[in-house]
């Protein structure tokens, strides 16, 4: 818990580190309350280091001390001081190595915080990154210092039979009083933050793969016995990941042995520590009865991206911590690769797209904008953000676009030969990518330093007499905290052109001609021609989204339409639909705000009716064509968010269209609708994925026939995704059957935990009326535990994350609530309770009441005491 005024740390001050640890030697009794942790670390100068300091100051957290020793010689009190965060020791050996032993207990059933070693349920693991190894035990805790572990685990043997850590297995034994023993390797040097261990009665569900060079890697998933049954859609995942890195990158993995355990206490989504992954439950479990087919999605990316790390990440790691876009935004891109090849390229780029610009433009639009390489922080859990996520990403995959994959491929070879071992900067992988391909991307670089999301306002003028289309592109960027002027970006700007009967017109500029180009946007305006066009083109702009930017560019309701029927760049037809949404849904507002009847305009009914019968492969793309832009989308578009009126609106729009299209919905629902078990390869996820979306529409019409659909396909699904959606058509409306079938649901299920998360959440995210009672008696359901994170997120996390009209009630009691929530979470777990205050955080971006409101809250939890660094953090730069 916080000090006085919690410090800043900043990228400017980053020096080498003093000393460095070539070795460790780890030993643990591990117990649930009284873990006891002995290490040898082997200490050397670094060379590269010159001070004269003759300390040596170790990080340490929460840790009891029962002694040291340097050279096996213990010190006594007066060689070392303790503070509430390190060990700082008065004099070292200079000229050669040295070894101090370090002997110290932890209670890991009283860490709450999920950091360091913990206990969850009844098996005891750890969380290292970013700085849980000095709740572990005293150490140089940061990335650069790169270290040989060796570690013995000591347990009890009934109670703790399966112990695990890094590397691989080299020893094990029995012991008296019924304990036992067992050693681990880890051949590669690595920073403390990959360390991990794991303890306790777990099964282990076992495979191989064998690797592009011949080696058998033994593949192991360790789960509680229950899950067993849940665990062969991750390990088919590992093996396509693993082949697919091989394939794509030429990467291969290095160890003999990779394991995964699954956790039900989380505070993210996995962990990649070397050969031994910890994940949370909910991305490793999966039965087609208990999962939905987004749910398989997204274990398989996230089995990729943890295995990706394994090169990104960990051969090549970060020198500090405001280098982490450069293993998170890569690895995000390379999972992101990964995800597309296997499914369906085109609908997971909508689908990345979709959540970078409602959650990633938020973030980069609000008080706790940063750039994708932060300059400074308080508390680095915070800032493992979509910024350095999902921008990071698309920061990479705008340099695989303008290298091309050959290109691209060249510099990440390079990246990795060159930087094996090492612990680099996001620098040095542009260099590589440079260096490879004989080019410079000296503007580029911006990306990294700049926070914002750019604005590229577009006009266009065409000259018949000439043939020419004159395009002129400006971009501007907001200013952000600390940066309230904007330099030009290199932005990559992909375009094509469509003939007026919706063929492909050849792009023309100068001497080159091709179908689609990306355009090299550099300066704050630049025009660009295109010869040789008889007729207008409609131009497509910013293919697959190619910069995470914003686009102004006018455009009529027929030319989306248009482009909505014929564009042949699959993001683009979708984001037609989008905008052509987004437009009518605007105007409908204003209409609202003036008292105007509301009336739905032709144009959308008769480009959704073509949608409709449209004849598509994919059907979960023709799904996403048919998704209305979602309410946060639509409130990042406001100058003040007026959530009820966005809700109204869409609401309207989405209620016409069932009425208007009711037949074609019916028919198409009819047409898909399988009594399946649920398997999930692309052709039922697509039928799925369509029928559903029709059920969704038809359930706004509050018609007996809908009703009927719905209980009927809730009581006879046999997979998740199905049982899911049904009970989502019945709790969002007026359906006779909810309180039974939530109730049913719940007996049915009440023994898988992420089952009952997806409970919580569909409740808490409900926009009917008496959500906000709901809330309060499920915070009170036996079944909520404020300890779990996936129970808080489903709950909390959902209301205010999820349910605008709600959360933002005019009353406040939603701020409150929250409020209430983040002071009770901040003394269990901050990393939780900060990311909860993020609900808040936008608080600019609504009317003075609700601002005032919103403020208030924020103003209470930055004045209470006991304050984390975690939400001081947040709380505080919100309301800067
Ligand atoms: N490196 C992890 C990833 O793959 C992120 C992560 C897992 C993490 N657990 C964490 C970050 C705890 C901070 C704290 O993205
Ligand atoms: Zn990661």
């Amino acid at each position: 818990m916080r000090e006085a005024t919690p410090k800043t740390v900043y990228l400017k001050d980053y020096t080498p580190p003093e000393y460095l640890i070539d070795e460790i030697e780890l030993t643990f009794e591990l117990d649930a309350e009284r873990t006891l942790v002995r290490s040898h670390l082997s200490l050397r100068r670094n060379p590269q280091c010159h001070s004269e300091c003759v300390t040596l100051e170790l990080q340490g957290e929460e840790l009891e001390l029962l002694s040291v020793a340097v050279n096996g010689e213990k010190l006594a009190d007066t060689d070392f001081v303790i503070t509430p965060e390190a060990m700082i020791i008065r004099r070292v050996p200079q000229d050669k190595a040295f070894v101090v032993s370090i002997e110290n207990r932890i209670n890991p059933a009283a860490n709450t915080a999920l950091e360091g070693l913990y206990l969850s349920s009844s098996m005891l693991c750890t969380q290292c990154e970013a700085q849980g190894f000095r709740k572990i035990t005293w150490f140089l805790d940061r990335p650069d210092v790169m270290t040989r572990f060796k570690t013995t685990l000591i347990a009890d043997k009934n109670r703790y039979p399966v112990l695990l850590s890094n590397g691989n297995r080299t020893g094990q034994g029995d012991l008296a009083d019924g304990r036992h023993w067992v050693g681990w390797q880890d051949p590669f040097a690595k920073p403390c933050y990959l360390f991990a261990l794991v303890a306790g009665q777990l099964e282990c569900v076992a495979d191989e793969f064998i690797t592009m060079s011949g080696r058998r890697i033994e593949l192991e998933i360790f789960v509680e016995q229950h899950n067993v049954d849940k665990c062969a859609h991750a390990m088919q995942s590992l093996k396509n990941a693993m082949r697919w890195d091989e394939e794509t990158y030429g990467l291969e993995y290095d160890l003999d042995l990779y394991m995964i355990v699954a956790v039900d206490h989380f505070n993210m989504g996995a962990m990649e520590n070397k050969g031994l992954n910890i994940f949370n439950t909910k991305f490793v479990l999966a039965r087609p009865d208990t999962a939905t087919d987004s749910d398989y999605e997204h274990i398989e990316g996230v089995i990729g991206h943890e295995y990706f790390h394994n090169w990104s990440g960990n051969r090549v790691t970060c020198r500090d911590w405001f280098q982490l876009s450069l293993k998170e935004g890569f690895t995000v891109f390379r999972d992101q690769q990964f995800s597309g090849d296997r499914t369906s390229p085109a609908v997971k780029r909508i689908e990345d797209v979709n959540a970078l610009r409602t959650r990633q433009f938020a973030e980069d639009a609000g008080p706790l904008a940063h750039p994708v390489r932060p300059e400074a922080y308080i508390e680095i859990n915070n800032f493992y953000t979509l910024t350095v996520y999902e921008k990071g990403a698309e920061v990479v995959r705008m340099l695989h676009t303008l290298l091309g994959s050959e290109g691209f491929r060249k510099g990440c070879d390079l990246y990795f030969k060159r930087h094996d071992g090492q612990a680099v900067t996001c620098e040095d992988f542009i260099k590589a990518l440079e260096d490879a391909n004989g080019v410079e991307f000296g503007q580029f670089r911006r990306w990294y330093a700049q926070a914002g999301t750019p604005l590229l306002t577009v006009t266009q003028h065409y000259a018949a007499d000439a043939k020419q289309l004159h395009l002129t592109i400006q971009q501007s960027c907001p200013p952000t905290p600390n940066q309230p002027v904007k330099q030009a970006l290199h932005i990559p700007v992909k375009l094509g052109l469509l003939n007026q009967d919706g063929s492909t017109a050849t792009v023309r500029m100068r001497d080159n001609s091709a179908t689609e180009v990306t355009l090299n946007l550099t300066e704050t305006e630049q025009t660009f021609v295109f010869e040789d066009l008889p007729t207008q083109p409609v131009v497509s702009l910013l293919r697959g989204f190619s910069a995470p930017v914003n686009l102004n560019m006018e455009r009529s309701l027929e030319e989306l339409a248009f482009l909505l029927r014929h564009d042949s760049d699959t993001f683009n037809r979708w984001e037609a639909g989008q905008q052509l949404a987004c437009q009518i849904i605007f105007g409908l507002m204003t209409d609202l705000q003036n008292g105007r009847a509301l009336q739905l305009d032709e144009v959308m009914i008769d480009a959704y009716r073509s949608v409709l019968s449209g004849s598509f492969d994919d059907l979960s793309y023709q799904a996403l064509l048919l998704a209305l832009p979602e309410e946060s989308y639509l409130a990042g578009q406001m100058a003040v968010i007026d959530v009820d009126a966005i809700h109204q609106a869409r609401e309207f729009v989405k209620t016409t269209l069932a009425t208007r299209l009711r037949t074609e919905f019916q028919a198409l629902y009819a047409q898909h609708h399988r009594d399946e078990s649920g398997c999930f390869d692309a052709g039922a996820v697509g039928r799925r994925r369509m029928k559903n979306t029709c059920l969704s529409y038809l359930s706004k019409l509050e018609i007996e026939d809908s009703y009927r659909l719905a209980t009927q396909q809730f009581q006879t699904a046999r997979n998740m995704t199905d049982q899911m959606a049904a009970l989502a058509a019945i709790v969002n409306s007026y359906h006779p059957n909810k309180a039974d079938s939530l109730e049913s649901f719940y007996r049915q299920w009440e023994q898988e935990a992420l089952v009952i998360d997806k409970w919580f959440a569909l409740q808490a995210s409900s926009s009917l009326p008496n959500t906000f009672a709901t809330v309060q008696a499920l915070m009170r359901h036996p079944a909520f535990d404020m300890k779990t994170p996936n129970r808080v997120r489903a709950l909390i996390g959902a209301f205010s994350q999820a349910n605008p009209v709600h959360f933002h009630a005019k009353n406040g009691e939603g701020y409150q609530f929250l409020a209430d929530q983040v002071l009770v979470l901040n003394e269990l777990n901050p990393q939780i309770a900060s990311r909860m205050v993020t609900g808040l955080a936008q608080w600019r971006r609504y009317d003075p009441e609700r601002q005032a409101l919103m403020k208030q809250q924020l103003q209470r939890i930055v004045a209470s005491e006991h304050l984390s660094k975690d939400v001081y953090e947040i709380a505080s730069k919100s309301l800067a």
